[in-house]
This record gives structure tokens, C-alpha cells and sequence, in this order.
């Protein structure tokens, strides 16, 4: 666990998390961090909190000690957000000290007794303020939805700190540089990077309220802001908020100038046409990635597609509907709410169509809003005609992505 200060009175402890799923599900190639932060007047407060991995309180309390907080002067732990990764220490810290408040928004405060049995608890709402003494005020601000509905933000009104929980968070681990200043034009695209894959898969189904979110970040005067994951802003804390902003819009059917090619073919004869396109594109210096499901991870397929501007769907029809590997990813798509792309579908069939039907119907269902060019169905292997009507669709897929680029 590292120890940094952030500046006077504040303090933040960091871990790297590796080898896990996050929320059992998700797949992180780079990992995450959690992080803690302390505040400290003549009390002392925890927002969020992190005790290590394997849930060892003495992890907590020699960290408290080396940057010289008593854990006996905790007098407040203020939780921002009751998913565990940020309040699964709690019980751990009862064994540490027992006399302590809870601070949360209601909504948080059914959560943290029923998952943690606590009672100990004073909810606050919009502009509540804690005084901690020596000029240190916390305020609190809820920000419901994002990601869970009881989050809020803490924000220290001496330094104009926001403490945003999951807002402005990314995933990958940190090295040794956990301020934005210090990093790396290397760990800047790192961030940026991860912090689309973290928007992707814990976020996007949120975006209306991270965009609510975002405006109330806007309405505040902030130096730095320090979030539950990723590194904290201190030069340019306008940065992630303008990225935040991107993301939201990727979400939306923007993207960068690149086409994702969401793909899975049977017995090759789609395959077959994906040769020919990634060809075309190359041809015509688009970017492009290719996710062959159903061997990509989840984590990296909503990621890629996210912030794609273009997508062409590449599966065949499986027993009268969709490649079911492509459709459980436009569904998870679909799930993430991940909207108007511009796209593109072309597929083979063995004796029946079938696919554009689920397609149709996962889109509606979704209400994913995508806009795709006629698509291209073939018989078997592609002929020498279908070819050509492939080329053509990917050269009005590439003219109308234009409009999407940011
Ligand atoms: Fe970092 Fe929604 O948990």
C-alpha cells in the first residue's frame, strides 16, 4: 500500500489490485487501484477506505501510523459510495476501533446495514457539511447513479478538493506516479485508455447521470480532484472532467476515427469477407481493431467498441438468428447502453436467414438507436458479387462515421 500526501492535512493510501474479476465479472488486463483518502482537523476522517486485499485491518493500521494518523482519533468514516471495493472494510475496521460514525447519504445508509450490520450512521444530503476543526469542512454532494444510487462526493472546501468516488476514476495500476503532473506522456495515454475501458464496463449504463454529475463538478471551484480509482488531479484537474465529457459522448455514438469489427464466423466463409475488409481499410488508412468472439474478453470488447466511431458486425445466421457469440456481445452492448454507432452488418447463411431478424430485435429491445448502412447477407462462401457490395458498404460506413469522429 503506498502513502502520499496530497497536501496539508490530506492524505491518500493506494493499492494496486490485480487478478481479479471486478465485480466478478469483469476482466482487467492492467488492473485497477483503490484508493483512500485522510482528512485531518482536530478530527479525523476516512473517505472510502481501503484495508488490503486479503481484508488484514493490521495492513490499515500500520499504513495510519506511518503517515501519523492514530487510528484511535477516527472519529468519522464517510462513505461515499456503499459498493464494497470502497466499504468492504468496515467490519474490518470495528476491529481496530469501535467507536465511530458512519457518514452517508440515505440511500447508502439501508445498504451499509444491511450488508455490514451497522447502525452508527448520520445520512447527510446536498450541502450538508461536516466541520472537522483547524479550518478543515467537508460538504457533501449527491451525485445518485454514478455509479450505484446512494453515491455522493466529498468535497474539502479548504483545498478545494473533490473526493469523487467512482466519478473521474479509471482503471490500471499506478507505478510510481499517482499525480497527474507526474506522469509520463506514456501513462497519460495509459489513463486515458483505461479510463474508457473502467467508463465501458462499470459507467456507461449511467451516462445520463454522470452527465448530471459532471455539471454539478462544473458548478464547483476545484483544485484538485481525487477519485476512489486511478491517479489524482492536482495540475489539471480540468482534464479528466473534459475526458469524462468525451466518454460520456462516446457512449452516445461518437468516437475516435477508428472502426471496430465485431466478428465471429463459424466455419471461415465470414471470416473469409473480414480478410477482405480489413484489406479496404488498410487500403484507405482507417484504424481498425478486430474482436473475434466469442475469444475477447468482455472488459476489452465494450471498451474498443465504445470509443469506435464505426462498427461492422461480421457473423453469420446459427440455427435460424445470430452468431450467438456476437449477439450476447451486442446484448452486453446493449446493456451498457452503447448508442448510436454508425454501422454495418454482412454475414453468411448455410439455408436460411436469420440473423438480421435478432439483430433488428436486440437493437429494438436495447433501444440502442444504431444507424447502419443496408447490410450484406451471402450464401455459403462470398462470391465475387458479394465482394463488391461488402466494399461498398464499408466505403458509406467509413463516409458516415465522419460525422461521429471527435
Ligand atoms: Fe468503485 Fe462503484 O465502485
Amino acid at each position: 500500500m503506498k502513502k502520499l500526501k496530497i497536501a496539508d492535512g490530506i492524505h491518500m493510501l493506494t493499492m494496486n489490485v490485480d487478478n481479479i474479476l471486478f465485480e466478478g465479472m469483469w476482466e482487467l488486463a492492467n488492473g485497477v487501484t483503490l484508493n483512500s483518502y485522510i482528512v485531518q482537523g482536530d478530527k479525523t476522517a476516512i473517505i472510502d477506505g481501503v484495508i488490503g486485499w486479503d481484508g488484514v485491518p493490521e495492513t490499515l493500521y500500520k499504513s495510519l501510523e506511518e503517515i501519523g494518523v492514530d487510528p484511535q482519533s477516527i472519529d468519522y468514516l464517510i462513505v461515499n459510495h456503499m459498493e464494497p471495493d470502497h466499504s468492504g472494510w468496515i467490519s474490518n475496521f470495528r476491529k481496530i476501533k469501535d467507536d465511530f460514525t458512519i457518514i452517508c447519504t440515505d440511500k447508502a445508509s439501508k445498504m451499509v446495514t444491511s450488508f455490514y450490520g451497522e447502525d452508527r450512521i448520520r445520512t447527510v444530503k446536498e450541502g450538508d457539511a461536516l466541520d472537522l476543526g483547524q479550518g478543515k469542512v467537508l460538504s457533501f454532494h449527491p451525485v445518485p447513479n454514478v455509479h450505484w444510487p446512494d453515491t455522493m462526493y466529498t468535497y474539502d472546501r479548504d483545498i478545494k478538493t473533490l473526493f469523487s468516488c467512482d466519478m473521474f476514476g479509471t482503471f490500471g495500476r499506478m507505478g510510481d506516479h499517482s499525480f497527474d503532473d507526474e506522469l509520463t506522456p506514456e501513462e497519460v495515454a495509459f489513463f486515458e485508455s483505461e479510463g474508457i475501458r473502467y467508463y465501458s464496463n462499470v459507467m456507461a449504463t449511467f451516462t445520463p447521470s454522470v452527465k448530471k454529475a459532471i455539471e454539478k463538478a462544473q458548478t464547483m471551484d476545484i483544485s484538485i480532484i481525487a477519485p476512489g480509482h486511478g491517479p489524482v488531479y492536482r495540475k489539471n484537474p480540468r482534464k479528466i472532467i473534459d475526458d469524462y465529457i468525451r466518454f460520456t459522448r462516446y457512449a452516445e455514438g461518437a468516437g475516435k476515427d477508428e472502426v471496430t469489427i465485431l466478428w465471429g464466423s463459424m466455419y471461415g466463409m465470414t471470416g473469409k469477407a473480414v480478410d477482405y475488409v480489413e484489406g479496404i481499410l488498410q487500403r484507405e488508412g482507417v484504424k481498425h481493431n478486430k474482436l473475434e468472439m466469442p475469444l475477447e474478453s468482455d472488459s476489452e470488447m465494450v471498451a474498443t467498441v465504445l470509443r469506435s466511431a464505426g462498427i461492422i458486425i461480421a457473423a453469420p445466421t446459427y440455427e435460424y438468428k445470430l452468431f450467438p457469440p456476437v449477439a450476447a456481445a451486442l446484448n452486453e452492448l446493449g446493456r451498457k447502453r452503447i448508442t448510436g454507432k454508425a454501422a454495418f452488418r454482412f454475414g453468411s447463411y448455410g439455408w436460411s436467414g436469420g440473423a438480421e431478424r435478432e439483430l433488428a430485435e436486440i437493437m429494438e429491445r436495447n433501444k440502442m438507436n444504431w444507424d447502419f448502412i443496408e447490410s450484406v447477407e451471402f450464401e455459403g462462401a462470398p462470391k465475387e458479387e458479394d465482394f463488391v457490395k461488402i466494399e461498398a458498404g464499408v466505403l458509406e460506413l467509413i463516409e458516415k462515421m465522419k460525422a461521429k469522429v471527435i
